[in-house]
């Protein structure tokens, strides 16, 4: 499929136009490898390939801080996970769902990934079932959680939006909960951020790209209804969170991380969505089973 489909689809998709969306989809299969078959081995592959830069970037002293204050706390606020199974989805290494296990040592986690490296990482360090596959594919839920949560993930599945997200309703229980946090494609510098996507070996343009809240949520509505969302994100998102696509050292990362972190305080106090990089949303499942 060239590449040019791919954009027609994505700006599509932000013009909300759906119907388009869903009759792209429908096409028939032809000879050979699909096209969604050639994008889950490029993505698996694309994966497995950065794993371990993203595992010391992502998964270090600085990004942990990072995370816990301004992303897992929103996503949990309020919430006590002890006692309910939880679905890991995109789960890479499992940092999300040891923080789940720490803050509630009663959960019962699994992991999700499309790379082999990362669910194997993932069973090595939780001990925990991690499950290898596609979420833009058609599945079979392998068991039915309380809670879904998805961390920098939904946003890898643009291929296919609708049946991920129709995967997520099949995974939950009936008034189970949907908890994500995506990179805000309202952000005022999402032109670059896009740009940057594409120029940059670390993401995988074609499957991948910012999100708009209310579109997804439109999209999900006959299986989710809107808990709450909050957007986050200013400098230290990127320059902590994301300092691999920065290329930033790792001792100038430790300096700059305490002064940024609180910075950042003040900076998700900014009104509206358009200021920040990504959203905090929680969703609840309404539906009686899809
Ligand atoms: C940006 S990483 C996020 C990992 C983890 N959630 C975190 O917070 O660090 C995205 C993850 O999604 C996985 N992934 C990408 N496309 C996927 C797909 N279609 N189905 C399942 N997993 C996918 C990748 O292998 C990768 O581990």
């Amino acid at each position: 499929m060239p590449k040019h489909h791919y954009s027609i689809l994505v700006d599509a998709y932000y013009r909300r136009d759906i119907y388009r969306l869903v009759t792209f989809q429908a096409q028939p299969k032809i000879a050979g490898p699909t096209m969604v078959e050639t994008q889950s081995k490029r993505q698996k592959e694309h994966y497995e390939r950065i794993h371990d830069e993203y595992t010391s970037h992502y998964y270090d002293d600085e990004s942990l801080a990072y995370r816990r204050q301004y992303i897992l706390e929103p996503m949990f606020e309020g919430l006590n996970l002890d006692g309910k199974k939880v679905a890991d989805l995109m789960c890479g290494n499992g940092l999300n769902s040891m923080e789940v296990m720490r803050l509630f040592p009663g959960a019962e986690v699994s992991g999700f990934d499309i790379s082999s490296l990362a669910c194997d990482a993932y069973r090595e360090s939780l001990k925990r079932p991690a499950y290898e596959l596609d979420l833009t594919q058609e599945m079979e839920p392998v068991d039915l959680f309380d809670v879904v949560m998805v961390i920098g993930g939904l946003h890898h599945c643009v291929t296919d939006i609708p049946r991920t997200l129709e995967n997520v309703a099949k995974m939950l229980k009936p008034d189970g909960l949907f908890l994500m946090m995506e990179p805000n494609a309202n952000y005022v510098l999402e032109p670059i951020r896009t740009v940057w996507y594409q120029r940059d070996a670390f993401f995988d343009a074609e499957t991948e790209h910012a999100l708009k809240h209310d579109s997804i949520l439109e999209l999900a509505a006959p299986h989710f209804a809107l808990s709450d969302v909050n957007y986050f994100g200013g400098p230290a998102y990127f320059l902590v969170q994301q300092s691999l696509i920065f290329r930033l050292p790792k001792r100038i990362k430790t300096l700059i991380t305490p002064p940024l972190l609180l910075i950042e305080r003040f900076f998700n106090r900014l009104p509206g969505r358009m200021s920040f990089a990504y959203f905090v949303a929680r969703w609840r499942r309404v539906d009686e089973r899809p």
